[in-house]
């Protein structure tokens, strides 16, 4: 396993949209291992392919919640029920907060790395994670869509 590098903000490769994993090789499950040893060590919940600078639909996220690191093939969110505001952050973005719009619950679809097609259905967290991670899929970014006027820069010293 290594630490990748994350792609930062201004990365032209974080508008870009991430394609299909075809076929689960050694190179996905590599990819898999070093993206959430990459999301531990930098405290993240949620890591994209994009955000390393692999352009497929792979995302991992770790909610904390004692049931370990999850791992998405091919995510595709099926259904959303509710919308709050909540207080979002990103790797790409690290001194940067801001409150986005995101569902209080969503299903989601995915392939595990057993390539097993596996429904799941989030709440609050989870599905403000699964709702960020399959953003960054289709190019999206959280300062794109965050609620006008809630952006606030917290620089590392202040974060700890
Ligand atoms: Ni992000």
């Amino acid at each position: 396993m290594a630490i990748r590098q994350i792609r930062q903000e201004g990365d032209p490769i974080l508008k870009k949209k991430s394609r299909i994993v075809e076929n689960i090789d050694e190179k996905i499950i590599e990819l898999i291992d070093d993206m959430i040893e990459t999301m531990h060590k930098y405290n993240g919940v949620g890591l994209a392919a994009v955000q390393v600078g692999i352009l497929k639909q792979v995302l991992v996220i770790d909610i904390d919640d004692g049931n370990g690191p999850v791992a998405m093939i091919n995510p595709v969110i099926i259904k959303t029920k509710g919308a709050e505001e909540m207080e979002e952050g990103c790797l790409s973005f690290p001194n940067k907060f801001a409150k986005v719009i995101r569902p209080t619950e969503v299903t989601a679809e995915y392939t595990n790395i057993k390539g097993e097609r596996i429904r799941v259905k989030a709440k609050e967290l989870f599905a403000q994670a699964i709702a960020h991670e399959v953003d960054h899929l289709n190019g999206e970014v959280f300062v794109d869509k965050m609620v006008p006027g809630t952006l606030e820069y917290v620089t590392p010293e202040e974060n700890k």
